[in-house]
């Protein structure tokens, strides 16, 4: 068949579309109802349907491959590797399932999970699927104010985190963050369940901290059968960062979800039972969930679990893994491209990469010189992908699996297939032509794996993501994008004050909020701004309470160091400003709005832009001199 006439099915007749794609997972009751659109935007799909996404990724593949590799977990920081077996799994899966019920963890309660990319996430997030609570990841780079607003929101009734994870060789602590984010929050779990590796002191609560290994001790035979859940319960909630300084809990469902991963790893990923998938990113994002943890394993494959830098102990390291594991599917990040690009590239050729028949990039934008440089390197396909954390796959890619069309260079490629793309003009929603930019949105019904609702608050769902344009409630992507006459799309960058350091998408409010913190200081904007090797770096120009603070060069660097910490120590070193400059004052219009995209435009050596509505055209002129100096 066509891509063409593929796609257009997906989105003509869904109801016939999906329900030939849900034969892809195992259903232990049949849906009565494709989906339920009574109620847009929200989405239901496969109503009535029972599912496990666990039974899905592991029991599933037990009568076929059950000594085959399921999850291989490497750390180059450790320097430990092991391969758990379907069966391994399995019996891995139901023995921390049953510490979690041990603690009182029930269906529909959540577990918030903090830890680094060890085998024993992977367990837990597959526990918590297999008895029906909810899991809510939290990436390892956020710090204590960052895990509070989230324990908060989730108020889950046991933490699973660890003494430390590691990175460039050395331990870096969670239990302390962790301590003191519980702290801070108002809500108090009840238990935290800690995986000791030996790596830290771990101080300890009495009565609320669990020794995991004691624990797992005690239910090394546990059998935990598989609750099955309506294809409409919640499965996750995954924080991301948007316009406000608050972030939006992603709410994904059970069944819907598990349909378009086993879609998205035959269409899009072509992955097969027996072969194995090295996903690069971190069980903390989006990537980690749908691409580490969920499907690969629901596509029968194998899949790597990585600790460590691409570039230790050098850069060939991923590509030995590639030769070691026979990798045939590999997903990583442009950054992680670029980090690579500056080392040797006999590092790479050292390795037998036959196995490997596509990289797939995602998370940022790929440039030309990155993608280009590494098809070279590599002979094999280079497949961009554009999507989000809101809708848990692939937006815009090439679905080879489908039909084998061209890629474009600095393109994601065609709207997927379920996906209802436009691109719409900002202010009259008119819909734009070929070449035009506009705001790309999508028109509803989602399609099944995306975001459910924003958790425990329906309302800012609608309002935050169907409510941007004049005539029709669409979903926006937040996204500027254009689409040549072919119909390929080209992304342009966010609408919104999200910006995307290293792949890692950071809301700037939440940096400002951060840095208000600081007793010095009394106002504050930050930007993106572009970069060589991150894609874009967060840059802050503050005013200061006392101006003079900021008059000698020392001065100046000795805030900007405690500004750094402040962040730091808030929200993690991935939020760190790349600079923090000081100012008299900051363009805004009449009305008192920051004019972010002007000094984001100064920064960038830009014209700043339509400038009728500033109040103080000085105020442009000081983030110049800021940057001179
Ligand atoms: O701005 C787009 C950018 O990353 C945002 C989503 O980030 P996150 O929620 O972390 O999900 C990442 C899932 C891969 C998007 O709104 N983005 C993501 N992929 C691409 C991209 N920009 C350009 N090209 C891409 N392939």
């Amino acid at each position: 068949m066509s891509y063409s006439a593929f796609y257009q099915e997906s989105i003509q007749q869904p109801e016939v579309f999906w329900d030939k794609e849900a034969q892809l997972i195992d259903w232990h009751t049949p849906y009565r109802q494709v989906l339920d659109h009574s109620h847009p935007p929200f989405a239901k799909w496969f109503v009535g349907g029972e599912t496990n996404l666990c039974h899905n990724a592991v029991d599933r593949w037990l009568a076929t491959q059950a000594d085959k590799p399921a999850l291989i977990a490497i750390s180059t920081e450790t320097n430990t590797e092991k391969i758990y077996s379907f069966a391994e799994l399995h019996t891995e899966v139901q023995r921390m399932a049953a510490c979690m019920q041990s603690l009182g963890v029930k269906q529909g309660e959540r577990v918030l999970i903090y830890m680094p990319m060890i085998a024993e996430a992977a367990f837990a997030m597959l526990a918590c699927a297999r008895i029906g609570a909810v899991h809510s990841v939290v990436f390892g780079g956020f710090a204590s104010k960052s895990l509070a607003t989230r324990i908060d929101d989730a108020r889950p009734v046991l933490v699973l985190s660890a003494d430390a994870g590691m990175r460039g060789g050395k331990a870096v602590p969670y239990k302390p963050l962790l301590d003191e984010a519980i702290t801070l929050a108002e809500h108090k779990p009840q238990h935290v369940l800690l995986v000791n590796r030996g790596l830290a002191p771990m101080p300890w609560v009495a009565g609320r901290d669990v020794d995991y290994a004691s624990l797992r001790a005690q239910h090394l035979e546990a059998q935990v059968a598989v609750t099955w859940l309506e294809a409409n319960a919640i499965s996750y909630v995954l924080y991301t960062s948007g316009t406000t300084g608050k972030p939006k809990g992603v709410q994904r469902d059970v069944g819907g979800y598990a349909v378009a991963l086993a879609s998205s790893m035959k269409h899009i990923f072509c992955g097969n039972p027996g072969e194995t998938y090295f996903a690069t990113s971190d069980i903390g994002w989006v990537v980690g969930h749908s691409y580490i943890v969920y499907g690969p394993l629901i596509a029968g494959m194998a899949t790597i679990m990585y600790e460590g830098t691409p570039i230790r102990p050098d850069a060939g390291i991923w590509w030995s893994i590639v030769e070691k594991y026979k990798v045939t599917r590999m997903f990583s990040a442009p950054t992680a491209i670029r980090v690579l690009k500056k080392h040797p590239s006999e590092l790479m050729k050292k390795y037998d990469l036959s196995s490997l028949q596509a990289l797939y990039l995602a998370g940022e934008p790929l440039d030309e010189t990155t993608s280009s440089w590494i098809a070279s390197e590599l002979g094999v396909p280079i497949i961009d992908n554009y999507w989000q954390t809101e809708t848990g796959w692939p937006i815009l890619s090439i679905a080879r699996g489908v039909e084998s069309l061209p890629s474009r260079l600095g393109s994601p490629g065609l709207p997927v297939y379920g996906y209802h793309v436009q691109l719409v003009n900002e202010s009259t929603g008119a819909l734009c032509g070929a070449n035009e930019k506009g705001v790309l949105a999508i028109k509803g019904p989602l399609p099944p794996g995306c975001m459910q609702t924003v958790y425990g608050d329906d309302q800012r769902f609608v309002q935050t993501y169907w409510n941007n344009f004049p005539h029709e409630q669409l979903y926006s992507t937040f996204d500027w994008g254009i689409r040549d006459a072919d119909g390929y799309y080209f992304i342009l960058g966010r609408t919104d004050d999200v910006i995307n350091v290293a792949g890692h998408r950071l809301g700037t409010r939440e940096i400002e909020e951060s840095i208000s913190s600081h007793a010095q200081i009394s106002e504050v904007a930050v930007v993106g701004v572009e970069d060589q090797l991150k894609g874009q770096v967060a840059v802050a120009f503050a005013i200061l309470k006392h101006p003079e603070l900021a008059a000698t060069a020392e001065g100046r660097r000795a805030l900007e160091a405690e500004v750094m910490a402040v962040v730091d120590k808030q929200l993690g070193a991935v939020a760190r400003p790349a600079r923090v400059h000081f100012v008299g004052s900051l363009p805004k219009t009449r009305s008192g709005k920051l004019l972010r995209r002007s000094i984001q435009a100064i920064c960038e050596g830009r014209d700043a832009g339509d400038l009728t509505t500033i109040e103080d055209p000085a105020s442009l002129q000081q983030i110049r001199a800021a940057l001179a100096a």
